[in-house]
């Protein structure tokens, strides 16, 4: 297998000096690390002991001649196969949801098609400032991966969350991110079962197979037109990028959207409801499918292969026959899932309908919404877990916060039998 390669951005922090020590424990993990440094990061580390770590050139500026020439800031927003910030910084966070770029480090995160995982430090203060909060939530939404800080005394001397996590968990995360084979004994030199932070070796999905669905899907009218819906699919491909960080092997079936493969997970796009069935088909058998595409109930009965083109007054009737349950048909599949899962997309009497579809599926879950506000495309979500031993109702949380809560759930469950 080719080596997995991270591009480490270190910002201006005082938990710099930390980036070292990653750098240190993700080769031992057999990753290779690029290092690009902010002009305020060299105030806190030298680019010498970084390019000492790296065993590499350090990376700095945009218009040195010899770095442009020779890889170039594209290039290096490319290369790699995880982006990571560490420590980031409430400026870059702040540049990143502005989407500024007037140096290296911004100007490759604007340019990068890679996933991003940041890791922010900083005062306290400064973590629960609302211009913070929300250049953090903005980022969520654009689909960057935040590891949420530790809490606890600081360098300012203040107490509270904002603190670089322990490297070893840091390394952990990228890990699980890149679908690598994460050593505790190789980083700690202690029991593999967890890491000197004190975090469980997070892998409890480990084994088992797991099928997502995410996304709308399009039915075509004409050759030009289709029929949609709101679905961004930010939701399920959440899902996705959280059960392959738990250590499951993901398949995710997507419907059309523009949205970055989370690593480790394996992609097929579809674009009907007739197509996602038979990915659907073919990805059997797995432990867990987690149904959350917003399936479209009908299509066009015929879809002529020529536009249809306007006729004077004559307004065409769209005639729509149903399209398949793909959800009842997993439910009653001779390949059906240990756990099936559907979603339930509601504007009004949520529970009621969540419980109804419930029985009408045969699924072990229904994970009902509300949509009615900006949901659909939104940075958060609340969930009501029906199943047929009542409701569990969780707060609204950012949609990877939440995807997260919902995998541990499925590995508990997983692992009930
Ligand atoms: C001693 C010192 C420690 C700092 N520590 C942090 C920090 O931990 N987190 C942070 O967001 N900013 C911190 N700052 C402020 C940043 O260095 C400053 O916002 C800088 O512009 C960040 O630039 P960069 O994001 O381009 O690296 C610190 C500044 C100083 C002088």
């Amino acid at each position: 297998m080719n080596e997995k390669r991270i591009l480490l951005i270190v910002t201006g922090g005082i938990a710099a000096y930390k980036s070292l020590e990653l750098v240190r424990l993700l080769k031992r993990q057999g990753l290779s690390v690029r290092a690009v440094m902010t002009q305020s990061a060299t105030e806190f580390v030298t680019p010498l002991s970084m390019s000492v770590m790296t065993e590499d050139q350090v990376y700095g500026h945009m218009f040195d001649l010899k770095e442009e020439r020779e890889i170039g800031h594209i290039q290096l927003s490319r290369q790699a196969d995880l982006v990571v910030i560490c420590p980031a910084t409430a400026n870059i966070l702040a540049k990143m949801a502005a989407g500024i770029s007037d140096d290296l480090a911004t100007t490759i995160l604007l340019a990068t098609d890679k996933p991003v995982l940041a890791v922010p430090a900083m005062n306290v203060r400064m973590w629960n400032h609302p211009a913070t909060q929300r250049n953090l939530a903005q980022l969520r939404a654009d689909g960057v991966h935040i590891m949420d800080p530790d809490e606890g005394a600081m360098a300012c001397g203040e107490f509270g969350p904002g603190r670089l996590p322990e490297p070893p968990a840091i390394a952990e995360q990228i890990c699980a991110m890149l679908g690598h084979d994460f050593d505790a004994m190789l980083t700690s030199g202690r029991s593999p079962t967890t890491v000197p932070s004190g975090v469980p070796l997070a892998r409890p999905l480990s084994g088992q197979r797991i099928l997502v669905t995410a996304g709308p899907t399009h039915e075509a009218i004409d050759p030009v037109r289709y029929i949609a819906n709101r679905s961004s699919g930010r939701q399920g491909f959440a899902i996705a990028a959280a059960a392959a960080a738990l250590g499951a092997d993901v398949t995710l079936i997507a419907g059309p959207v523009h949205l970055a493969t989370p690593p480790g997970v394996a992609r097929i796009d579809v674009e009907t409801a007739i197509d996602m069935q038979a990915a659907v088909e073919k990805a059997l058998p797995v432990d867990a499918a987690i149904m959350v595409a917003a399936v479209a109930d009908w299509r066009a009965a015929q879809a002529p292969e020529q536009k249809i083109k306007k006729d004077g007054g004559n307004i065409p009737a769209l005639n729509l026959t149903e399209n398949p349950d793909i959800l009842a048909s997993l439910a009653t599949h001779t390949h059906r899932p240990r756990l099936l899962i559907g979603f339930a997309a509601e504007t009004e009497k949520i529970l009621e309908h969540a419980q109804a579809k419930l029985a009408k599926k045969g699924c072990d879950w229904i994970v009902a919404n509300d949509v009615s506000g900006d949901v659909m495309g939104g940075a958060k979500n609340a969930f009501h877990i029906v199943t047929k031993d009542g409701v569990d109702s969780w707060p609204e949380s950012a949609k990877d916060v939440i995807a997260r809560k919902l995998m541990e759930k499925v590995a508990d469950a997983l692992a009930k039998g």
